[in-house]
């Protein structure tokens, strides 16, 4: 049966204006890195955009390589919004990037032009579209002359191949200058997508400073931890969860006594706040309003649904917040 979005979909989400662009971003955004590729189950994947969508989602993240296996997440969100979102487009902001291991040969990873430049093309067509609303240049590249990549992110604007770039994984110090360099070349940056979460605070430490004085927006990813931040294994390690999985990037490792001491704290801390562990942790990061958007991951619709609901409740009082700077600290 043919989709049709809910006619309430833009009466909660905030949207938070990207730095000093023009663009809003949805505060909650979701991201296509898990759980959207050609080895898992399609439904499942539409119904987590369906839902995003009918909550005000009007932002979705995608990379060259996701997947597995690479490139088929693209394809799958193309497929979906060939199916699904048919004169719906101009309603929603979709990214992708470049600069990780993409194919075989000097020309598949990293910066240069010549890479860049064929991805998006390999992305557009995955994709089934003419533009994509903003690029990413995916990590720094310690070769590329740092020119060379941004000069390449301002042909992609100029060629109508996005409308929007921005970088990911830059330090402050490389953020500086890439912005510096953009800005020079007429094409400012966008958005810094970095990861950050409760458990992971590099960003406090000069990049965000950075940001600000540019007026470059922020999109924090992996603001979930890769699924610590939540409930899901305060019981052990559900079957059906990322840990179990194949991910080399959240292994059953990774779930220690000492993150789970805190996880347990945070929790209590939560339900006393009357929100679930997952809400809190992005509602917290959404109180710095440098953060532009959190960029969550999901592997069920429900998910889609809890998160959503962290965005109309970001106020903390100074004693939850000394009592998570606390726990945190431990
Ligand atoms: N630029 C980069 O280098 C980079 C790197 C990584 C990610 N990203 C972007 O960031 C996005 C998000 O990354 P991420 O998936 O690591 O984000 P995350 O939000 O930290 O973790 C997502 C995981 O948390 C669990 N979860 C989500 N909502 C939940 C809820 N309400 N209750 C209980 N558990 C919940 C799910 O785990 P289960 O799957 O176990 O259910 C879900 O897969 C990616 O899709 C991608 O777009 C970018």
């Amino acid at each position: 049966m043919a989709f049709i979005p809910s006619e309430d979909r833009y009466k909660t989400m905030p949207y938070n204006r990207c730095g000093k662009s023009g663009l809003k971003l949805p505060a909650i955004s979701l991201g296509l890195w898990h759980n959207f590729g050609g080895v898992t189950l399609y439904e499942n994947s539409r119904n987590m955009v369906r839902k995003a969508f009918d909550l005000g989602v009007t932002h979705f993240d995608i990379a060259n390589n996701y997947g597995p296996p690479p490139g088929s997440a693209e394809e799958s969100y193309g497929r979906i919004l060939k199916s699904d979102f048919h004169g719906y487009r101009d309603e929603m902001v979709i990214s992708t990037k470049a600069g990780y291991y993409m194919w075989p040969g000097p020309y598949g990873e990293w910066g240069s032009k010549k890479s860049l430049m064929a991805s998006l093309d390999q992305s557009l067509q995955r994709l089934g579209l003419d533009y994509v609303d903003i690029f990413y240049h995916h990590r720094p590249d310690p070769e590329t002359p740092l020119e060379e990549t941004m000069r390449a992110l301002d042909l992609m604007v100029r060629q109508g191949k996005a409308l929007y770039v921005g970088i990911s994984n830059y330090n402050a110090q490389q953020a500086k200058q890439a912005v510096t360099i953009l800005k020079s070349l007429g094409t400012p940056c966008l958005i810094h997508q970095a990861r950050y979460s409760m458990l992971d605070r590099w960003v406090e430490n000069g990049l965000l400073d950075v940001l600000e004085e540019e007026g470059v927006g922020c999109i924090a990813f992996s603001p979930l931890a890769k699924g610590l931040l939540t409930d899901r294994y305060i019981n052990g390690i559900p079957a059906d969860s990322r840990a179990a999985g194949s991910s080399v990037f959240l292994k059953p490792d990774n779930i220690t006594p000492q993150v789970m001491e805190k996880v347990v704290k945070l929790n209590d801390l939560a339900g006393k706040r009357g929100q679930s562990l997952a809400q809190m942790a992005l509602s917290w990061l959404l109180k710095d309003k440098r953060v532009t958007s959190v960029l969550i991951g999901a592997s069920k619709p429900e998910q889609v649904e809890d998160c959503v609901k962290a965005a109309h409740s970001a106020d903390f009082s100074q004693e939850e917040l000394q009592i998570i700077e606390d726990i945190l600290r431990k």
